[in-house]
């Protein structure tokens, strides 16, 4: 796995925190130089006074007159428990498999088939580690409560994340607006799909359909049969993949 929480995602709830008036210590934006302490160090009682590379703070951010600074808690807000931990694994190694099923099809375009099996089957354990990350955090339940989880989160993209961004991309002129394009449709599809597939279990069913077609420009899908033509990004019926 590569791909620790970027900068800007370790520092956003710590901005946000102290847009609200809270006195912050911010991690410093480099790695540490020594191995770290486990605990905080005996005597210090202050975040600045904290050797450990994530509590010094190159800044101290203080918003309103009347803010202190913070007293050293003994569960460090800026120091992720294991949870954190698990949400962070689970979403590095997520992209390590997807960023290593790409790679395997680029190496087999650029001639290289045992390079490309190399990161195929390196994509194989990345998504096992993520797996068990995802089942630590207790994120798989029964059917019904998963089926709920994936409509909240295609919901969740199409409804509040992809408008903006997509909105942002075409303002940029970012090819990036190509793909929000395509998700922002996709996804309100698969809400629908889940919430049939809901419907079903909920009353002890499963799903009538056994064919899902997927688009694989866009990421639309059909159950039953292809259409002529998807209705988001035009591709021909003839690309659909049966999954
Ligand atoms: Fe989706
Ligand atoms: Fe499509």
């Amino acid at each position: 796995m590569h791909g620790r929480r970027t900068e800007g995602q370790l520092h956003a709830p710590l901005e946000a925190a102290a847009s609200s008036g809270v006195r912050v210590c911010l991690p410093a934006r480099q790695p540490p130089a020594l191995p770290l302490p486990e605990r905080p160090v005996p005597g210090t009682k202050f975040a600045a006074e904290c050797p450990r590379w994530d509590h010094r703070p190159p800044a101290l951010l203080s918003v309103g007159a009347s803010a202190s600074m913070t007293p050293h808690p003994n569960r460090r807000p800026n120091v992720p428990d294991t949870r954190d931990n698990l949400h962070e694994a689970f979403a590095g190694e997520s992209q390590a498999n997807q960023k290593y099923l790409a790679f395997a099809e680029q190496a087999e375009r650029d001639g290289f088939p045992n390079v490309a099996r190399l990161f195929r089957t390196t994509a194989g354990a990345e998504r096992i580690h993520a797996e068990g990350h995802l089942k630590a955090l207790d994120g798989v339940g029964a059917t019904a409560a998963n089926l709920q989880a994936a409509i909240d989160g295609e919901t969740h993209e199409y409804a509040k994340m992809y408008p903006p961004m997509l909105q942002q991309a075409e303002q940029d002129g970012h090819k990036a607006k190509r793909m929000f394009g395509y998700a922002v449709k996709a996804e309100a599809v698969h809400a629908k799909l889940y919430q049939a597939a809901l419907d079903a279990v909920r009353a002890g069913k499963d799903l009538l359909e056994s064919r899902f077609y997927l688009c694989p420009v866009c990421g639309h899908i059909e159950f039953g049969r292809a259409p002529e033509s998807c209705p988001i990004c035009g591709a021909k019926g003839a690309k659909y993949i049966l999954v």
